[in-house]
């Protein structure tokens, strides 16, 4: 082969390959993204269907308890179950110890009421990203969380919370600033972060 054809095919080659490497990358990111939305649904259902359950059978106060030891405990056995970190944050926190935001999750948070603000069905956003951390790549992905109805017995203004929530509230959370929703707002997000190989980030 004379040498300028074989250079032409050389870099054919090179252009397939990383052709393919490109594909693969976002066929990775593909598989990412769908094991973060099941992973992200599981935690929801787990927790709400906790919370449901407890509410039909003992009401608020109980349930107050219940979230304060199943989400926690739920939010955990997920990301163990991924090998991920998946927990739920917000702008607003009951519990500043689990679900502040870091700087990533701050600004997702942020962009989502703007997306709401501007007519999004809040049930619906969602963002995701490769992102360069110190120990590594992560791949990161947040779900919005509406509020419902049910939500507002303990995430309501004043006139929808018991007083005996209130107080049972302001016991267990001294710094709670969760209060004061109304139906559609965004209430936080599920964040599901993982570690991933360097190749994905190419
Ligand atoms: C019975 C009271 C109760 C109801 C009803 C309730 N929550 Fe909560 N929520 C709590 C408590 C208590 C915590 C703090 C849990 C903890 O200590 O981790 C909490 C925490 C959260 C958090 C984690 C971030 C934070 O502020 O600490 C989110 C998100 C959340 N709730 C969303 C909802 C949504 C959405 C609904 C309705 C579907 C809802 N909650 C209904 C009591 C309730």
């Amino acid at each position: 082969m004379p040498l300028a054809v074989r250079r032409a095919v050389d870099l054919l080659v090179a252009v397939a390959c990383l052709a393919v490497a490109g594909g693969a990358g976002a066929a990775d990111v593909a598989a990412l993204e769908s094991t973060a939305r099941t992973a992200t649904q599981q935690l929801m259902q787990q927790i709400g269907g906790e919370l449901k359950r407890e509410f039909a059978l003992s009401g608020t106060l109980r349930s107050v308890v219940v979230c304060k030891y199943s989400a926690p405990e739920v939010s955990s056995t997920v990301s163990k179950r991924y090998g991920a970190q998946v927990r739920r944050v917000s702008l607003r926190v009951r519990n500043p110890a689990l679900g502040t935001p870091d700087p990533w999750e701050q600004r997702q948070l942020l962009d989502f009421d703007r997306r709401a603000a501007s007519g999004e069905g809040a049930g619906g956003i969602e963002a995701s990203e490769l992102v360069h951390e110190p120990a590594g790549w992560y791949y990161r992905y947040m779900k919005a969380i509406p509020v419902a109805d049910i939500c507002l017995n303990c995430h309501g203004s004043a006139d929808s919370l018991t007083a005996a929530t209130s107080a049972q509230l302001a016991a267990e959370y001294p710094h709670d600033r969760a209060v004061g929703y109304q139906v559609g707002d965004i209430r936080g997000a599920v964040s599901y972060k993982i570690l991933v190989d360097p190749e994905v980030a190419r």
